[in-house]
């Protein structure tokens, strides 16, 4: 298998093809999650809860992210290796550049950065210097603490107004790939035909071009799990092949159904 790149996702979208995305912050899960056909691993910051134990990724810092990047891409995964750049570590462009840097040389092909419109000018500097970037929108975990709690967005036609004018915004700034997460199925539906670049949902229904989970989620090995979330183990008689049951369900309409749905 060839290693996935912009284009290979880019043509799937074009195709109408779904594609997955699956974290993982090792080498061993890399290349497992490679393996079972993921298009993209994200080496995302929800290592903060599912490795380090908090509550929320906003402790999470920029060495955590390039040493978990890093154990990644030694795995040399056919998956595209897309890495969180942590809380703060992008609220200038300048630390945006300096922190991409880290990200790219430790191994990551395309970083992905929570926000809207004020990201707007850091996408366009980073892209313009070889960093790809995967944006952001609906629930951003690092703003927890501005939200009150994890609640869905865009529930109320002005928040999801801003959000899709968000969105566009990101696409002319640059960004190759778009996650939304915890949003109205339609929503997201609305945007992923309207965005020219491939949509990644997580608790965003089935109209996106592609799914993700965290990898600990899908392995039914999380204490909470929210309605989008479904234990891929219950019916696998391996980590491999829940991991496949995954890719298999996203690539045929089988996931995410209704119940995993916001409306
Ligand atoms: O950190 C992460 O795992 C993420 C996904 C939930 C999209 O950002
Ligand atoms: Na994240």
């Amino acid at each position: 298998m060839k290693r996935v790149t912009i284009s290979t996702l880019d043509a799937m979208k074009a195709a109408g093809d779904k594609f997955v995305m699956i974290t993982a912050y090792d080498a061993t899960f890399a290349r497992l999650v490679s393996e079972a056909g993921a298009e993209t691993i994200l080496v995302g910051d929800s290592l903060g809860m599912v490795l380090q134990g908090h509550d929320t990724t906003i402790p999470v810092d920029l060495e955590a992210m390039a040493y978990h990047t890093a154990c990644v891409a030694r795995a040399r995964p056919h998956s595209l290796i897309v890495a969180d750049m942590p809380f703060m570590s992008y609220s200038s462009t300048d630390d945006a550049l300096a922190a991409g840097t880290q990200l790219m040389q430790a191994g990551a092909q395309m970083i992905k950065m929570e926000g809207g419109t004020w990201l707007s000018d850091s996408i366009n500097q980073l892209v313009e210097r070889g960093i790809p970037v995967c944006a952001h929108l609906g629930l951003t975990p690092q703003s927890v603490n501005v939200f009150g709690g994890y609640r869905v967005q865009g529930k109320t036609p002005k928040e999801a107004k801003s959000i899709l004018a968000d969105a566009v915004e990101i696409q002319d700034a640059g960004a190759s790939l778009l996650v939304l997460e915890c949003v109205p199925a339609h929503l997201a539906a609305d945007i992923s035909s309207k965005l020219d670049i491939p949509v990644i949902g997580i608790g965003a229904g089935a109209g996106t071009d592609a799914q993700v989970l965290v990898l600990h989620d899908l392995l039914g090995l999380s204490d909470v799990t929210p309605k989008f979330v479904q234990n891929f183990m219950a019916e696998a008689d391996s980590v491999q092949d829940a991991l496949k049951a995954f890719v298999a369900a996203v690539k045929s309409g089988d996931y995410p159904l209704e119940q995993h749905t916001y409306t």
